[in-house]
């Protein structure tokens, strides 16, 4: 009998490997379209005998399939999707559709790409023309743009704007999308509105357990870039927390070190020093193990803890016995120029600071003065930590800086190259590892030249400086 049309189908008449098909994806039922394929003349009596399994079972169903479909039921999304990719299916018909999709959209992306260069080229050849006519007649945004063809280094807050105006120039392309002949020429002060009307995220405080209740949701506004981050908490002089932790100090951070490789860096940074060297927060001496004593005439160790100075001389004892010509002082980065005065008129060939700028009460006015004090041709090379170059640590660290201020006296969401920019020097090597957060850098002084090594590829291979840098 088939079910739904009430028509007994006589066992002889019907193929059996009709019946199986359909049985399979619907068992027990026969779709109406199977029955044009039945057959009226009556079959071979061999095939009409069901077989002794089928005999107790006219539509037999597949136990395997069953099986098979229970277990794709049980599967994730995930898991359907990627079984549909690996099917037959997909690859006969699917893959083409996705080709095809796929196709469009690069189609599309090298579209938007290409009309954008063609813009932009039209704008540089408008600033180049201007250039030659008058370099002082350059806007903000063109000068800067000229630095950038002319293959220099931007400072790191001229990085920063030079990447607003270029997503101000999108927005401009946006909005005068067919008048080629339109030409951007922002302002500083059309730059302000410009990033004053972007939306802005609320960062709300990660909340410290002995404030008032009332306290901990307080939303701070609106984010601001850089060193102007209100998040940052208000800089602390963290002397005497140091002076606290400088006993545990070593073990508190041993592991968190070792996690990251830490050794390697300090090793990289103790390499770079040479001649008469000045440490300054040097706390209990971790960068001495690395110390090459060869490559050095003198070193001299600063830090505004009289316990973490102890420590440090203790191992450097410990490290070197017979290297006399090293000095340990107590005093603050701030002050240096005064502490130095005193002890006649020093200047070192290298200055290094680890991990010190975020513990200081003004990182400016230590940098300004490390500046101060370095001979000519010196070199100031840093191992910071600070703002990272991903916008969801960025949000950790600002969400946590009132606690790590709290925790470890330091403020971990510094911007380091705008401090730097701020000091007044330049950099000739930045590397960041660790997500961004951790800053190789070495600086100079700007009216010192560059040496042979760090100078751009390109001025490197032909031996000289190939470009003149761009003035205003
Ligand atoms: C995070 S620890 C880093 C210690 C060490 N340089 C290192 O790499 O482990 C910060 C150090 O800076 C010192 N410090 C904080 N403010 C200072 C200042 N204004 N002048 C000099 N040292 C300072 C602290 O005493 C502390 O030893």
């Amino acid at each position: 009998m088939i079910r739904g049309l009430g028509m007994r189908i006589p066992s002889g008449i019907i193929k059996r490997s009709t019946i199986l098909s359909t049985t399979c994806r619907y068992p027990g039922i026969i779709s109406i379209g199977s029955i044009h394929r039945l057959s009226t003349k009556p079959t071979d009596p061999s095939h009409s005998k069901p077989s002794s399994s089928s005999s107790s079972n006219p539509f037999p169903i597949d136990p395997k399939h069953i099986q098979r479909q229970k277990q794709e039921e049980k599967l994730s999304t995930i898991q359907k999707w990627a079984k549909y990719f690996e099917s037959e299916e997909f690859k006969r018909g699917g893959l083409t559709y996705y080709y095809v999709g796929a196709g469009i959209c690069v189609i599309i992306a090298f579209y938007y790409y290409m009309r954008d260069r063609y813009y932009e080229d039209i704008q540089i050849k408008h600033v180049k023309a201007k250039y030659e006519q008058d370099p002082k007649s350059l806007l903000e945004y063109e000068f800067l743009m000229m630095k950038r063809l002319n293959n220099e280094k931007l400072r790191p807050k001229e990085d920063k704007k030079f990447k607003i105006y270029q997503m101000m120039r999108k927005e401009f392309r946006r909005k005068n999308l067919l008048n080629k002949d339109a030409i951007f020429e922002p302002t500083p002060e059309e730059l302000e509105e410009w990033y004053q009307k972007q939306p802005r995220r609320s960062i709300k405080k990660a909340p410290i357990l002995d404030e008032p209740i009332d306290k901990k949701d307080e939303v701070i506004e609106p984010e601001v870039k850089g060193n102007d981050n209100v998040s940052i908490v208000p800089a602390e002089d963290t002397t005497e927390f140091f002076e606290q932790k400088a006993a545990t100090y070593d073990d508190a951070i041993k592991w968190e070190e070792r996690g990251v490789l830490m050794g390697r860096r300090r090793q990289w940074l103790m390499k770079q020093v040479h001649g008469d060297v000045l440490e300054v927060a040097c706390g209990t001496g971790r960068n001495i193990p690395y110390l090459y004593p060869e490559l050095i005439n003198s070193i001299t160790f600063l830090d505004s803890s009289s316990r973490m100075v102890e420590l440090a001389s203790k191992k450097f004892q410990s490290y070197f016995p017979s290297f006399k010509k090293v000095g340990f002082t107590v005093g603050k980065a701030e002050d240096l120029i005064n502490l130095v005065k005193e002890n006649q008129a020093i200047k070192y060939d290298t200055i290094i600071e680890t991990f010190g700028l975020c513990a200081h009460e003004d990182p400016v006015q230590a940098l300004k003065n490390m500046k101060e004090l370095l001979k000519p041709g010196g070199r100031i090379i840093l191992l910071e930590h600070g703002r990272s170059t991903w916008g969801f640590i960025n949000n950790h660290l600002d969400f946590r800086s009132e606690r790590r201020m709290k925790t470890w006296g330091c403020r971990w969401n510094l911007d380091i190259p705008e401090l730097i920019d701020d000091a007044g020097l330049d950099i000739t090597y930045e590397k960041r590892v660790h997500l961004g957060t951790t800053y190789m850098l070495i600086c100079k002084k700007p009216e010192d030249p560059m040496n042979q090594n760090e100078k751009p590829f390109i001025n490197k291979l032909f031996g000289k400086d190939v470009s003149k840098p761009i003035e205003k």
